[in-house]
């Protein structure tokens, strides 16, 4: 076998797909579009879910990419295992409606044996129990003894809702001396002797949202490599961590933390985490998703914060993450060029998060550490919900971290208690919102110009000049996700409320953080001031942003403003000219008439 670099096998396997007539497309973007059942792309058809169930046309029948992935389903497995990653590239080609079985069978042999030339005899096969077709190709088409195709039950690949069908794998023999030593490790087994490299999946039912099958109009291929796995076979390495596409930046963190790799487990699975995570970090930042509190952005802030502790782990006690980052866009700038166009973007976001959450690891840690000394003094393991708690509400310390922490010193966390406690502590603060919601804050205007302050209906940037916690008068410079705040932009859209007339929601955007807007108001002194809560990233006095007032709900509101006018006429003329109003209520919904 050649040794061939991570770089050379894309692009060869790129070519030999366009070769065959396909259209090569790049990666698409690791946030899904138009797809609420997935948090992350994880597989290279997700993002051609639409034009495989013909809900929409592809721009060619024959697609192949190279697709960005995350996955962290497994993320605790991250650095103990030779394979688990969170981020992954996977090489694909997708046929819909156009060729099966019979080409993409022999065209994957091809490849696997001619192009990257792993030898014809370490390969296996397998294949559903029932694919008598898929079996005949590899055995009469491609000439594979029976005995090297092996049937298995659970080769059906799904993800979710979506289309799905019976797959084929092709895996590689590693040897004799890989894998646990069982002498009943066999294909399918997962302990490393045998590797998965290439899934064929011949896609020709859909899963509904109910569970059933429906077979789909059009039989279709989805195929997916594992990059890192192929590099790991190419290179002769005993892990995907080892490849070209991973080690650059073990040596990084190992340059940084002084310690060296390969000699003791526990620092490399601290190395190998930092490797991963950093390429993860780096490549979703890069496509638009900020840390915050939930969904795709806590996914985030989880990565970055593990990355961040096992740096200190392995005796890193400053910010180095940013250094990571730049390894990671050395490596793979050239392939994904928005890595380059947005290092101080990626590096900046990087390290608001990594300063805020060394402060709260610090101070954490010390505390974690005296419980688990009063647990051990106590010959106790479980630590009780209402202290995990208190880690996590009062210190910001997670309690995922504190969970792993403790099993690390063989314990474990009262999870129930632990949920327990934060539905109270949920419950107290929405008594408080609601409490403090009655009572108006007048915020501190001194220092601005009210005069210069503009508001434009057509407007969509402008620059944030203040901010303020929602219910506290006085300036702050900056606030991160979870906080509820109060803005004044020198240009706003949004219309405050006023005259019974609810004032306009929506959505600013700043480079490094988003402000979900719930109310705008008046202040006394006639500054409009947005309220509502960050809900990703951080945002900063003096940030360019661009925002979206929600205008179908400002157009309802508008037509019952129009309303409450004709109603006045019409009540005028009906009436007489006495009739007058004297208080309103103009929502949405509906109009009231005082
Ligand atoms: N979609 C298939 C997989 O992810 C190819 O394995």
């Amino acid at each position: 076998m050649k040794y061939m670099t991570g770089n050379e096998i894309r692009e060869k396997f790129l070519k030999f797909f366009e070769d065959r007539g396909h259209l090569i497309l790049p990666s698409a973007s690791l946030i899904p579009q138009d797809d609420p059942t997935l948090l992350l792309i994880g597989a290279g058809m997700a993002p051609f879910k639409p034009f495989f169930t013909g809900k929409m046309k592809p721009p060619s029948p024959r697609i192949a990419t190279c697709q960005k992935c995350v996955r962290t389903g497994d993320i605790e497995n991250v650095g103990r295992t030779a394979r688990h990653h969170t981020y992954f590239e996977m090489l694909g080609n997708f046929s819909f409606g156009d060729y099966f079985k019979k080409e993409i069978i022999p065209w994957s042999w091809e490849f696997v044996t001619k192009e990257l030339g792993i030898p014809a005899d370490k390969l296996w096969i397998t294949i559903h129990t029932e694919d008598d077709e898929a079996f005949d190709i590899w055995h009469n088409v491609v000439g594979l003894p029976e005995e090297r195709i092996v049937r298995l039950e659970e080769n059906f690949w799904e993800i979710g809702s979506g289309p799905c069908g019976p797959c084929s794998e092709i895996h590689v023999y590693l040897g004799e001396e890989r894998g646990g030593g069982k002498p009943t490790c066999a294909v399918g087994c997962d302990c490393d002797r045998f590797l998965e490299i290439w899934n064929l999946v011949f896609t020709q039912y859909n899963q509904n949202e109910d569970g059933t099958y429906t077979p789909l109009a059009n039989k279709n291929i989805d195929t997916g490599a594992g990059l890192e796995r192929l590099a790991s076979v190419l290179q002769g390495k005993p892990s995907n961590f080892e490849t070209d596409l991973i080690f650059p930046i073990i040596e990084y963190a190992s340059e940084v933390a002084a310690v060296e790799y390969g000699r003791e487990r526990k620092t490399d699975i601290s190395l190998k985490v930092i490797a991963d995570h950093a390429r993860s970090m780096t490549f979703m930042i890069a496509d638009g998703i900020l840390p915050s509190n939930e969904g795709r952005g806590y996914v985030l802030r989880r990565i970055l914060r593990r990355a961040v502790r096992h740096g200190r782990l392995i005796g890193i006690d400053k910010m180095f993450l940013a250094g990571a980052v730049d390894v990671v866009i050395e490596m793979y700038g050239h392939v994904y060029p928005n890595l380059v166009e947005k290092r101080e973007y990626i590096q900046k976001v990087i390290e608001m998060e990594e300063t805020s959450f060394l402060r709260t690891l610090r101070q954490g840690s010390e505390l974690l550490s005296d419980e688990i000394a009063k647990l051990e003094a106590a010959g106790a393991t479980v630590l009780d919900g209402a202290t995990a708690f208190k880690l996590n509400d009062t210190f910001g310390f997670p309690w995922e971290l504190t969970a792993e922490i403790l099993e690390e010193n063989g314990m474990t966390m009262d999870k129930a208690g632990f949920d327990a406690a934060l539905e109270v502590q949920r419950k107290m603060a929405r008594e408080a919102r609601d409490d403090k919601a009655g009572r108006p804050v007048i915020y501190n205007t001194r220092g601005i110009d009210i005069a210069s302050l503009k508001v434009d209906e057509a407007a969509d940037t402008g620059k944030i000049v203040m901010l303020y916690p929602a219910h506290d008068a006085q300036p702050i410079e900056n606030a991160e996700d979870g906080k509820d705040v109060a803005v004044i932009l020198d240009v706003t859209a949004f219309h405050a409320e006023g005259g019974g007339q609810l004032g306009d929601l929506g959505r600013i955007t700043a480079p490094t953080g988003v402000i979900e807007v719930e109310n705008t108001k008046k202040l006394p002194d006639g500054a409009t001031i947005q309220i509502g809560r960050v809900v990703e990233g951080t945002v900063n006095v003096g940030d360019a942003v661009t925002y979206e007032v929600n205008s179908c709900r400002k157009s309802d509101i508008a037509r019952n403003h129009t309303a409450t006018h004709l109603l006045h006429a019409a009540l005028k003329s009906g009436l007489g000219g006495h009739v007058n109003q004297a208080g309103s209520y103009v929502g949405p919904d509906r109009l009231r008439f005082d």
